[in-house]
């Protein structure tokens, strides 16, 4: 664990948790991850900011032993890597209540089993007087729950956030390793987690415009001690047009489609415009996921296995549409050897993506003379659609 004075009175319980490289099952963590809880003392009441996941609930305990009074916990998600020690914590400090919003409510005593009598729920833009220090909740749904808020410490000009701004960073430094580095571990963040609710969180950063910020105390990752560097990095994720950009996640089993996937990288390329191929045998999805909050164009390339598209294809296609991204065109070239009904499983997978679908390139066995035409048409036809997404920017 690490333990950080923000400033007096306001510390930092940091969890890091640097072996850690899945999330939900699913997500990669190539740097670890941390989980922040916040103990701000007023001249009056004491309370902390969101738990630790189970997993560093032990040493999360050795520190509460530590703490001489709680009267509140304030519950910001209700997702079990900030709520999960919530059970220890209510147990130490037997006359501590959970601040929460009202949906958070029933989540907490459904996930945790807390009994309700321990809850108190606050309305959006309600205070609680600590004494000489005062916090203001501001209901903030889907970032990525629908129960979320975040907390600002108004005399401190500290915004707790939780998720939201985060970035998936252990690190035992307060303010992270480097900007750049904090850069990629947070749009990373971005984009797992908070892209399906972009236009939601445009909403949320224009209603922060309003506050004076000092500092933006995420529950994970490291402390921004300057909040314009995150604010500012969330506003171009979140509202710039997508740049000239095609994603090409692909699959090749015996080659053809790999022929495809290189020709028409080159083609693109010739025509000036950018493409990123991802082999979705090797590839770390979450770098895919920071590639499509800037994307314009993403290209399926798959094999064909049975009569549909390679599993992996598929997979990642699910997990396109459900993030969301600002995407403004889709392909998809299959190859196949007896049976050609692979791009069809795709664009119907992918029918919640609201993009203009290109035509779709199907290829028997190894692609031929007329196939590596099409791919050029293809090229030609994105570099065109770009430049005039470029103007309309
Ligand atoms: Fe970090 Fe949504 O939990």
């Amino acid at each position: 664990m690490t333990l950080h004075k923000l400033t007096d009175g306001v510390t930092r319980f940091g969890a890091q948790d640097f072996d850690r490289r899945l999330f939900d099952e699913l997500i990669p963590l190539p740097d670890g991850t941390s989980y922040n809880a916040y103990l701000v003392e007023g001249s009056e009441k004491t309370v902390l900011v969101d738990t630790v996941d189970p997993r560093k609930s032990s040493a999360f305990d050795t520190w509460l032993a530590s703490i001489d009074r709680l009267d509140y916990l304030v519950t910001q998600h209700v997702e079990q890597d900030h709520s999960g020690s919530i059970p220890i914590v209510l147990e130490r400090f037997p006359n501590a209540t959970i601040l929460t919003t009202p949906k958070a409510k029933p989540l907490i005593v459904d996930h945790l089993h807390v009994n309700e009598n321990r809850i108190r729920t606050v309305e959006d833009g309600e205070t609680v007087d600590l004494g000489d220090r005062t916090l203001e909740f501001l209901h903030a749904p889907w970032v990525h729950w629908p129960e979320t808020m975040l907390t600002y410490l108004q005399e401190d000009r500290i915004l707790f956030t939780c998720d939201f701004l985060g970035s998936h960073l252990a690190t035992t430094q307060l303010h992270g390793p480097s900007q750049d580095r904090v850069h990629v571990a947070a749009k990373r963040y971005y984009a797992e987690i908070m892209m399906p609710f972009h236009t939601i969180i445009r909403k949320h950063l224009d209603r922060l415009a309003d506050y004076d910020l000092a500092m933006i105390a995420p529950s994970h990752g490291p402390v921004y001690d300057d909040p314009s560097f995150i604010l500012d990095a969330y506003g171009h994720w979140v509202n710039d047009p997508p740049e000239n950009l095609v994603l090409l996640p692909y699959v090749s089993m015996h080659g053809s489609t790999g022929l495809m996937v290189e020709h028409l990288v080159g083609a693109l390329t010739e025509r000036g415009v950018q493409v990123e191929p991802f082999n979705l045998t090797v590839t770390d999805l979450g770098k895919l996921a920071i590639a499509l909050v800037d994307a314009a164009t993403v290209v399926f390339a798959t094999p064909t296995i049975l009569t549909g598209p390679h599993p992996n294809v598929l997979a990642t296609a699910y997990l396109v549409a459900a993030l969301r991204p600002k995407l403004r065109f889709a392909g998809v070239v299959a190859s196949y050897g007896w049976a050609g009904k692979a791009t069809e499983g795709l664009t119907d997978l992918l029918g919640s993506l609201k993009v203009e679908w290109l035509d779709p390139i199907k290829v028997k066995g190894q692609p031929r003379k007329e196939d590596y035409e099409a791919l050029d048409r293809l090229a030609e036809e994105i570099a065109a659609r770009h430049k005039a997404l470029a103007k309309e920017g």
